[in-house]
């Protein structure tokens, strides 16, 4: 019995109440931390290298190059006729990106009044093609320079974009002239909404650029992190960004990253800041991923703004 504490160690995720005593005693204190920041952006790069490999590019799918689905087992496309013209040539970032905020979707963004600060970002992430209507703005800013788009909300939302593209095209307005990041090689069903959204976007000359997810990049990115204590499924979007900007940009911060039912104030807080629709169970390990970018901000290699902004 002995011996098997030893192999696995038992491992017990903190509860809320104690993410929230912790979060509390370390306060408003965080100093950067350039060797910790260069750290991961080696780690980083040496296991990902996020600079050449984050998007589908032509450079680095050439014609007939297999792209093996990271979401699936034994799925690939090769790359053809038909895809290869939908490919940017090259990562079409100006790197180094300087300050970088990394949003996220967590409900402790209401009435947290973090706006003013996301949009003062050189660069701003966002997930899954949040709301950033008038009564949003205040908590968290009008500014995007990169979305995700999840493949199921363009089946969902926009009925797989069969009969509803301007409402999609409109409702893309808001982010401007942004990149829009696909995991469109991801999962099986996922392909064919995603080439659906480039096409939607290039046939009305949209400001966006389309940008697919390259599987390499997911599944090494997901390795990285299994490595240290994240065991899901799959990482939450917010995770894959992060991951991103730390290999990206010089100074990134995180906002509306908090799984947890209650806030700071021990008041309840919603899933999202725009509502309350929980995850589906076991997919994300959302609370085990909160502790590794806690352990990066105590140690200054990311800054996390939990609380409400100055
Ligand atoms: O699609 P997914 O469930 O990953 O994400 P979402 O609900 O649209 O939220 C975007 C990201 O914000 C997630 O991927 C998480 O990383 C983060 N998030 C969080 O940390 N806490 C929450 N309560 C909600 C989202």
């Amino acid at each position: 019995v002995l011996c098997w504490f030893y192999i696995f160690p038992v491992y017990r995720l903190p509860r809320d109440k104690e993410i929230v005593e912790e979060v509390l005693r370390q306060g408003e204190i965080w100093q950067k931390n350039q060797t910790g920041i260069d750290l991961y952006r080696k780690l980083l790069t040496d296991c990902c290298d996020p600079q050449r490999m984050f998007a589908v590019t032509k450079e680095n799918s050439p014609m007939g190059k297999v792209l093996w689905y990271d979401g699936e087992f034994y799925h690939s496309h090769t790359v053809n006729n038909e895809t290869y013209p939908l490919f940017v040539q090259d990562n079409p970032l100006q790197l180094p990106l300087k300050k970088c905020a990394v949003v996220g979707n967590g409900g402790i963004l209401r009435h947290s009044k973090c706006g003013r600060h996301i949009d003062q970002a050189d660069f701003v992430m966002r997930c899954n093609l949040p709301p950033l209507s008038k009564e949003y703005v205040e908590d968290v800013g009008t500014r995007t320079h990169l979305v995700t788009a999840n493949p199921s909300i363009i089946e969902k939302r926009f009925q797989n974009l069969l009969w509803s593209r301007k409402a999609f095209v409109d409702s893309m307005k808001v982010y401007g002239s942004s990149y829009i990041y696909m995991p469109a090689f991801s999962m099986k069903p996922g392909t064919d909404p995603s080439l659906r959204a480039y096409y939607a976007l290039a046939d009305t000359s949209s400001n966006l650029t389309m940008l697919f997810a390259n599987p390499e990049f997911l599944r090494t990115v997901g390795k990285f992190w299994k490595a240290r204590s994240v065991h899901a499924k799959r990482l939450s979007t917010g995770l894959f960004l992060v991951s991103l900007a730390l290999g990206l940009c010089e100074e990134v911060t995180a906002y509306g990253f908090w799984p947890f039912s209650v806030g700071l104030d021990e008041q309840p807080v919603s899933h999202h800041y725009y509502d309350n629709i929980l995850p589906y169970k076991w997919f994300h390990a959302m609370p085990e991923e909160f502790v590794q970018l806690w352990h990066l901000h105590k140690s200054g290699t990311l800054r996390m703004r939990v609380g409400h902004c100055p």
